[in-house]
């Protein structure tokens, strides 16, 4: 697995830096412009919640490199307060700021594989896009 991109998230400028660069990094994986919009959509929810909840943290992307596939991974990693529950965290319209309570579950639903670690030291979110090799080659976009 080769750490690609790292970018550092506190301004909403930085979100919009990460959602491009994750979009065009799948693009370059071979994952279709519909999956590079799902998977930038998860990414900006990610990072939204860098923000908003532990002021400022990282979101890096990484190729995975399977015998039969490859993944587009992403981890985004905080020293905030930490996520009391995750599990109530991912329900959806659990919020603890008013908003619609989405964006953790959204966020699971777009991508394959989906784990949360969070400690009172901070929250790392690691989630993973498969894309299955065709042997009829790239789909079609
Ligand atoms: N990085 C984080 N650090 C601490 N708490 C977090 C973090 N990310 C999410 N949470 C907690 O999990 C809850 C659910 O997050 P989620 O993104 O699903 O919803 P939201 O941010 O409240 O609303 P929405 O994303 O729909 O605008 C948040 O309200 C917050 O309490
Ligand atoms: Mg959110």
């Amino acid at each position: 697995m080769t750490n690609d991109i790292a970018i550092s998230i506190r301004t909403d400028i930085d979100i919009v830096a990460a959602r491009q660069r994750g979009r065009q990094l799948a693009a370059e994986i071979g994952f279709s412009s519909t999956e590079q919009v799902l998977i930038a959509t998860a990414i900006s929810e990610i990072a939204r919640n860098l923000i908003n909840y532990a002021i400022r943290g990282q979101v890096s992307f990484n190729k995975v490199q399977q015998p039969e596939k490859q993944g587009f991974r992403v981890i985004a990693e905080d020293q905030g307060p930490g996520i009391v529950d995750t599990n109530q965290a991912l329900q959806d319209g659990y919020s603890t700021s008013n908003g619609l309570g989405l964006g953790l579950p959204g966020a699971k639903r777009l991508m394959d594989d989906f784990e949360i670690v969070s400690t009172t030291q901070g929250t790392t979110v690691t989630m993973t896009k498969w894309r299955q090799e065709s042997k009829f080659g790239s789909r079609p976009n």
